[in-house]
């Protein structure tokens, strides 16, 4: 099987006006099937830049971008907007919809296409319970604490059957101990349900938890370790 992700020689740049800054200068990064890789590094070292890369979210300057074997250069874009579909991706600030309940949230990010509204209904309340949130489906996002908001972006993203799931900070905003609880779910996604996870944090605790550690610093990978 084709690696999930594989970048090689992955560059950004972004023009400030007309300053060029040179956010990622040059990265190989491969993840197969089955990985919860970390993504470990200082503020500005370009975390964001390649996990939003990785998810096409964003085009890079230079170099190649694998997702699932297929070059992503060359997808136009309904293509690109189908693979979108099928990545998770879990924000820092869990950017949930205010006026729907956690239900509606999961509901509401299930391709329309592919399933009837009963059959949302019913795989959204099951990855509610998977997340630890049977009870409080019928909650609005300003009803919920912190961690179960994110339980509930945790949910959305795994919507579509993802290929992987990306995560920016997940437990960025929220406090220690319901970090804690938010990795071990993250965690469990990876080991019991296979989930292939990719992880940006800046906190060395949580990196630990990782199968493996990929440390960027100013661009450019500098390790890449199993734990
Ligand atoms: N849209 C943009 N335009 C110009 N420069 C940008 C843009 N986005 C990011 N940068 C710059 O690119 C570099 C990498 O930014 P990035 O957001 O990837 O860092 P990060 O590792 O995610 O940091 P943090 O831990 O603070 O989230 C930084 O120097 C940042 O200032
Ligand atoms: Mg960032």
């Amino acid at each position: 099987m084709a690696p999930v992700v594989e970048a090689v020689d992955l560059k950004k740049t972004y023009l400030l006006g007309k300053v060029p800054v040179d956010a990622l200068r040059g990265v190989n990064l491969k993840v197969e099937s089955g990985e919860f890789l970390a993504i470990l590094g200082p503020s500005g070292s370009g975390k964001s830049t390649l996990l939003n890369l990785i998810g096409a979210l964003d085009k890079p300057t230079a170099g190649t971008l694998l997702i699932g074997g297929v070059d992503i250069s060359k997808l136009n874009d309904s293509q690109l907007a189908d693979l979108r579909r099928r990545i998770g991706f879990v924000f820092q600030f869990f950017n949930l919809i205010p006026r729907f309940t956690a239900l509606g949230n999961v509901e509401l990010s299930m391709s329309i296409a592919d399933v009837n509204r009963a059959e949302r209904k019913r795989r959204a309340e099951e990855l509610l319970e998977t997340v630890g949130l049977k009870d409080r489906m019928n909650h609005k996002p300003a009803e919920l604490s912190g961690g179960q908001q994110q339980r509930v972006a945790i949910a959305r993203a795994l919507a579509n059957n993802p290929k992987f799931l990306l995560l920016d900070e997940p437990t960025g905003n929220i406090d220690s101990k319901t970090a804690r609880e938010i990795m071990t779910l993250i965690k469990r996604l990876n080991e019991e349900k296979g989930v292939t996870i990719i992880m940006v944090t800046h906190d060395q605790h949580l990196a630990r938890e990782a199968k493996r550690v990929v440390q960027v610093f100013d661009g450019v990978i500098s390790s890449d370790m199993v734990n």
